[in-house]
C-alpha cells in the first residue's frame, strides 16, 4: 500500500540548542541534521552557533569548527576541502553543493545542513551511496580499446580533446543525482545523471573502441529513458556541469544509430 507520511521513526525531532559562544559579535545558527542508527532514536535538527569572526569563510570550515570545539560527535565526509574529491556533497539551505565551495557570506538566516536527500543515511551528515557507486561501476568508466597501444600514448587532436570538457571535470559528488526526482523514485533501474554524464564521457573518448557497446547497455526503458529533462541536475551542479546536456546528446545517439 502506498504510504503518505513518513513512518513515525523517520520523523525530524527538534534537537538540541547549543549555547551561543560568549562575547560574539557575529554569531549565526547552524540547524544540523543529526541521526545515530546505534541510538534508536529518530532524526533530530541540532542547532549550533558559531562566533563568524573567528571561522574559516566556508560552510565545511564551519562544520570543522563544531565538530573540533562545540561537538565532536558530529559525522560528516570531506577530504580535499577545495571542490576536488566530491565527499562534502551535501544539501545545504536546500540545495545540494559542496560544503568546501559554499560560501558563508552568501548565506542569510540560518544555515540548514543535511544531507543527500533520498540516500539511505549512514550517520548524520553522511550518506550511504553504495547504489549510486555500483552503477558507475556498471558503466565501466574506462578506456576499452583492441588496438594495441602505441609505445608513448593515444594520441588526440585538440578538437577530440575538447569534446571531453564539462565531461572531464565531474568529481563525482552526486549532488545531481540526487537532486533528481526521477533518480528518486527509480534510482534501482536509472543510472541518474552523474552515471549518464560518466558514460556520456566514454563514449565521446575518441579513443575508446566501445561506443556501440556501451549505448547498447543503456538502450533500456529506465537506464537511460527514466530522464524526463527536470534539469535539477543542471541547477544543481557545483561544478557548473551540465549532465542534462549529456543525457540529451545520449539520446540523440541512440536516435541516429537506429537510423
Ligand atoms: S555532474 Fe556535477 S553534480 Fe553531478 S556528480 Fe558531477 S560534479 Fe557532481
Ligand atoms: S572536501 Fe573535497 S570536494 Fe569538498
Amino acid at each position: 500500500m502506498v504510504e503518505f507520511a513518513l513512518p513515525k521513526n523517520s520523523k525530524i525531532k527538534k534537537g538540541k540548542v547549543w549555547p551561543k559562544p560568549d562575547g560574539a559579535k557575529t554569531v549565526k545558527a547552524f540547524k544540523v541534521y543529526r541521526w545515530d542508527p546505534d541510538s534508536g532514536e529518530n532524526p533530530r535538527l541540532d542547532t549550533y552557533h558559531l562566533d563568524l569572526d573567528d571561522c574559516g569563510p566556508m560552510v565545511l570550515d564551519a562544520l570543522i569548527k563544531i565538530k573540533d570545539e562545540v561537538d565532536a560527535t558530529l559525522t560528516f565526509r570531506r577530504s580535499c576541502r577545495e571542490g576536488v574529491c566530491g565527499s562534502c556533497a551535501m544539501n545545504i539551505d536546500g540545495t545540494n553543493t559542496l560544503a568546501c565551495t559554499k560560501y558563508l557570506s552568501d548565506m542569510k538566516g540560518d544555515v540548514k545542513v543535511y544531507p543527500l536527500p533520498h540516500q539511505p543515511v549512514v550517520k548524520d551528515l553522511v550518506p550511504d551511496l553504495t547504489q549510486a557507486y555500483a552503477q558507475y561501476t556498471a558503466i565501466e568508466p574506462w578506456l576499452k580499446a583492441e588496438t594495441p597501444a602505441p609505445e608513448r600514448e593515444r594520441p588526440q587532436s585538440p578538437e577530440e580533446r575538447a569534446r571531453l570538457d564539462g565531461l572531464w571535470e565531474c568529481i563525482l559528488c552526486f549532488s545531481c543525482s540526487t537532486s533528481c526526482p526521477s533518480y528518486w523514485w527509480n534510482g534501482d533501474r536509472y543510472l541518474g545523471p552523474a552515471v549518464l554524464l560518466q558514460a556520456y564521457r566514454w563514449i565521446v573518448d575518441s579513443r575508446d573502441e566501445a561506443a556501440g557497446e556501451r549505448l547498447d547497455e543503456l538502450e533500456d526503458p529506465f537506464r537511460l529513458y527514466r530522464c524526463h529533462t527536470i534539469m535539477n541536475c543542471t541547477r544543481t551542479c557545483p561544478k557548473n556541469l551540465n549532465p542534462g546536456k549529456a543525457i540529451a546528446e545520449l539520446k540523440k545517439l541512440m536516435l541516429e544509430r537506429r537510423g
